[in-house]
């Protein structure tokens, strides 16, 4: 068979050495973090054999070519994300874009930051934080009851927070249950209360087309990790203005136009936050991670992973112990299928699942623990999460050793 005759997910499983073994894992945590393709693999290792040297500063043959390398990632980003190249800052992941922004806005006194009841800890610690030294309020809006978002209960909370609210920051798409918001009419509502908007788009960068630009968010995070790219990258959106008012927390080498020793003048643009030598060899992953990424039929994923979740949602649903969490329909749920399990420890299921079927999921609070709080689920909920290389034989065989597993443990 040529290659040209496999159709996906099939025709990109070939990509990726982890799959391409006897027997390979049936591999549904992506929404912790992905697998990489060769191309990727290949530019990490290629910097370190070809190019090993700093961009950016020395101007030898490789120094110019990862200080090229760079400029052209960095494009290649603004380009995946509608943006300009100036608006695309590199940070370590998710979580260090979110506390840029947290610890680089300018806070007034009476200044409202404005969350959803599902954050990832990486989107309320920082918050919470500034609510600790009393720079802000931090206030939360609740889901509606099956855990999609209120755009009225929103747009209430911005009006009593009216003429003090300075930013909402909220998630593209949850990882606690894989529902997408609709950032758009979010935006505007914050926008139309005078508030800027900063949108944790580490779930949905990997799965939805990108367009801040037609969203008109000010900030946007998310983690090269969580879509076919190397760990310790990530990128910070930021609106030319509103990055003009956003003081730098990295600040060193690179950031500067001048130099004394008692002044200094910091460049204008990216280079700005990202103080200090680069992860060379992550940001060149990144660009073939982005490419790779960007041949991608979001369309195709978007169905794709629909259908694997649809396979899951329904070996499970009807179990006696099973409660999915958020709404019982799967196409609002993405590739994402998380359940609480009644009377029985997920993560003894999750292993049990990995040693005898050599599946592996999430089990825990996926850093949602606040929520779970909230809702009193003491045991956090297993999650599987499908990605664009996952098959329909793997939903199902998930489903098989689920319920074996399931029964297992609840005889033993
Ligand atoms: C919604 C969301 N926000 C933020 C993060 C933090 O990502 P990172 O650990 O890569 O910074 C995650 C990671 O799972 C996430 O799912």
């Amino acid at each position: 068979m040529k290659r040209g005759d496999i159709l996906p997910p099939d025709r990109y499983r070939e990509d990726f050495a982890p799959l391409r073994v006897d027997n390979p894992v049936c591999y549904l945590d992506n929404a912790c973090t992905t697998m990489r393709p060769d191309s990727v693999v290949n530019a990490v290792s290629s910097y370190y054999n070809e190019t090993p040297a700093c961009g950016g500063r020395s101007p030898h043959r490789w120094g110019y070519a990862v200080t090229l390398m760079e400029a052209q990632a960095r494009k290649s980003v603004a380009n995946f994300l509608s943006a300009e190249k100036d608006e695309v800052i590199f940070t370590l992941n998710s979580t260090t874009g979110i506390n840029q922004v947290a610890q680089g806005i300018q806070w007034q006194p009476g200044d409202i930051v404005l969350s959803s009841d599902k954050e990832h800890n990486s989107n309320l610690v920082p918050w919470l934080q500034l609510q600790g030294k009393g720079l802000i309020e931090h206030r939360q809006v609740d889901s509606n009851s099956d855990n999609t978002f209120d755009l009225e209960a929103f747009e209430d909370a911005c009006s009593q927070a009216a003429g003090n609210l300075r930013l909402v920051a909220i998630p593209y798409t949850s990882n606690l249950d894989g529902v997408t918001n609709p950032v758009k009419e979010i935006t505007k509502i914050a926008h139309d209360f005078g508030a800027e908007i900063l949108l944790d788009s580490a779930q949905a960068a990997p799965h939805i087309k990108l367009d801040v630009k037609d969203i008109d968010c000010d900030y946007m995070t998310f983690s090269i990790h969580k879509m076919l790219g190397p760990s310790g990258v990530g990128v910070l959106y930021g609106k030319e203005e509103s990055l003009g008012n956003l003081e730098s927390i990295r600040t060193g080498g690179k950031t500067v136009s001048k130099m004394t020793t008692d002044s200094y003048d910091f460049v204008s643009g990216p280079s700005r936050f990202e103080g200090g030598s680069s992860n060379y060899a992550g940001i060149a992953g990144a660009k073939a991670a982005i490419e790779y990424l960007s041949r991608i039929d979001k369309s195709w994923l978007a169905e794709h992973e629909v259908r694997l979740n649809k396979i899951i949602t329904d070996g499970v649903k009807d179990l006696d112990q099973i409660k999915i969490l958020g709404p019982e329909d799967p196409s609002l749920r993405g590739g994402v299928t998380a359940m609480s399990v009644d009377g029985i420890d997920v993560h003894d299921l999750a292993i049990i699942l990995d040693e005898a079927g050599s599946i592996m999921v999430r089990s825990g609070f996926h850093c949602v623990n606040s929520w779970f709080d909230a809702k009193k689920i003491s045991g956090g909920s297993l999650r599987t999460s499908a990605y664009l290389y996952n098959n329909e034989d793997e939903a199902h065989q998930f489903v098989e050793v689920f319920g074996e597993a399931l029964d297992a443990l609840t005889n033993s």
